[in-house]
């Protein structure tokens, strides 16, 4: 029962346009009393997303700064303690050099299984489903620079 309420205020908040800044505007006086409800449910809904997405992208940082930052860098730049022990080096991963798929692949089954250096570990069996999914998620925010065509042009021109 919770749940369907749930769910339909989640249709409602898809189906109106998001407010372009702060809360929405207040339910007009002539609203019914259920009509105040749903929104209020709608809200709280939309607010529980975003909650949730947030959650997981900050374990998903936890298990970055445990098991990847000693190669990668705390902050992914592929500056970590270890970085110096491999060649090649742990790349960046804030700049886009491959699409999420691959770095989900390369992450899921590490570098040898795609023809990359073993020194990039496979951490599927290594991680728990939800780590994995937290992971992956937390990854996904770090790209801040844009994607590959430019970057082969210039600094990877020599890769396959
Ligand atoms: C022991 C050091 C080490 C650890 C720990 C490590 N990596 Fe790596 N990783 C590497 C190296 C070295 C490469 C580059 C392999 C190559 O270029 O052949 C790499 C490559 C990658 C790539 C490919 C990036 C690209 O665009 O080519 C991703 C993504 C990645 N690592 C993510 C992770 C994540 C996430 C973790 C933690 C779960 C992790 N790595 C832990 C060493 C490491």
């Amino acid at each position: 029962m919770l749940l369907a309420a749930l769910g339909l205020a989640g249709l409602l908040v898809r189906a109106r346009p998001a407010p372009a800044d702060g809360p929405a505007p207040a339910t007009s006086a002539t609203a019914s009393t259920s009509a105040t409800a749903s929104a209020g449910d709608a809200d709280s809904a939309t607010a529980a997303e975003a909650t949730t997405v947030a959650t997981t992208v900050s374990r998903g940082a936890g298990v970055f700064q445990k098991h990847c930052a000693l190669c990668h860098g705390t902050d992914a730049r592929g500056r970590g303690r270890a970085a110096q022990l491999y060649n090649p080096p742990p790349p960046d991963l804030t700049r886009g050099e491959h699409d999420d798929a691959y770095r989900e692949a390369i992450i899921r089954k590490g570098g040898a299984a795609l023809g990359r250096s073993s020194a990039m570990p496979a951490w599927n069996t290594q991680l728990a489903p939800d780590q994995m999914s937290d992971l992956l998620a937390f990854v996904r925010t770090l790209r801040t620079a844009p994607p590959p065509a430019r970057d082969a042009a210039t600094s990877h021109a020599a890769s396959p």
